[in-house]
């Protein structure tokens, strides 16, 4: 397999805002931007690896500590973020969390708890960086779905329910934001072999479900998902609006 990285030189002169870039995906799209010279500011509740990953990847890479599910605190610190570094070309709604729950055991307050972690803030975010795209022009704004609703996930309904959710506000968000030259795309990954997937849910039988289920025989990688969000984020993509790109190996 091939470790080659694209290059996208219009990429060099970007500020991009990553949602829960701190550990698993996200950490991989922010090195990806990190490697193309943009400048990177990533949202994450985590203290200790957030740190840790800006430090190591010099001064163009900043790490602002948010939970993204108090929306008032969004509002802030993405209006001091762009402040400090500039108004925001690029946005990639990454944050969610997978937690699992079976049915008859949730509540309304755990209901809406859910689509905090994984819906609420993707449109918050969205809300939160207009005003500055339409300022430079235009932007692109990366929501990150997941195959999970499509192949129909077992106990999970309410991230599931978020996950497919967030592909319909992709097309709402893509048709309102057009004429400001502001892209709205979403991308839908498969199982990709983050440390959390590793911890929690990865046995051998998953193992063994998605080979069989994949039409390529292996796991997709973390680094292999931020490829293709830096490419929506690019000039190369620069008429690519309203669309879903599912990056499953073949799956679904
Ligand atoms: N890993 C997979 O197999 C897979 C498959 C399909 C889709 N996805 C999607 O890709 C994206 C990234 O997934 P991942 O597997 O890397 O997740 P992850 O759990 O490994 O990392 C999520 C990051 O978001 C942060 N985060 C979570 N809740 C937060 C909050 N309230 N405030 C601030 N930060 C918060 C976490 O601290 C963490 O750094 C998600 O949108 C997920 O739904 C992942």
């Amino acid at each position: 397999m091939s470790n080659a990285v694209a290059t996208y030189p219009d990429l060099k002169a970007k500020t991009v805002a990553i949602t829960g870039g701190a550990s698993g995906i996200g950490a991989a799209i922010v090195l990806a931007f990190a490697e193309q010279g943009s400048r990177v500011v990533f949202f994450d509740k985590d203290m200790n690896a957030g740190p840790v990953l800006a430090d190591s990847l010099g001064n163009d890479v900043h790490f602002v500590k948010l939970d993204l599910t108090d929306a008032d605190a969004l509002s802030c610190r993405f209006a001091e973020a762009a402040a400090e570094f500039g108004a925001f070309d690029v946005l990639v709604n990454n944050a969610a969390r997978d937690d699992r729950h079976d049915i008859g055991s949730v509540t309304p307050e755990y209901w809406r708890e859910r689509l905090a972690v994984n819906l609420d803030h993707q449109f918050f975010a969205t809300q939160a960086v207009i005003p500055g795209m339409i300022d430079k022009g235009g932007g692109s704004i990366v929501n990150m779905s997941s195959i999970a609703w499509r192949i129909g996930l077992e106990n999970a309904p309410a991230y599931v329910a978020s996950k497919a959710a967030i592909e319909g506000l992709t097309h709402a968000l893509a048709r309102d934001l057009g004429p400001s030259g502001i892209r709205v795309n979403c991308l839908l990954p498969g199982f990709v072999r983050t440390q959390r997937q590793l911890d929690k849910w990865l046995t051998p039988e998953l193992h063994e479900q998605i080979l069989r289920n994949q039409c390529l025989k292996q796991l997709i990688e973390p680094p292999q998902i931020a490829a293709m969000v830096i490419m929506l984020a690019s000039s190369a993509s620069q008429v690519v609006t309203n669309q879903t790109l599912v990056v499953d190996a073949g799956w679904s």
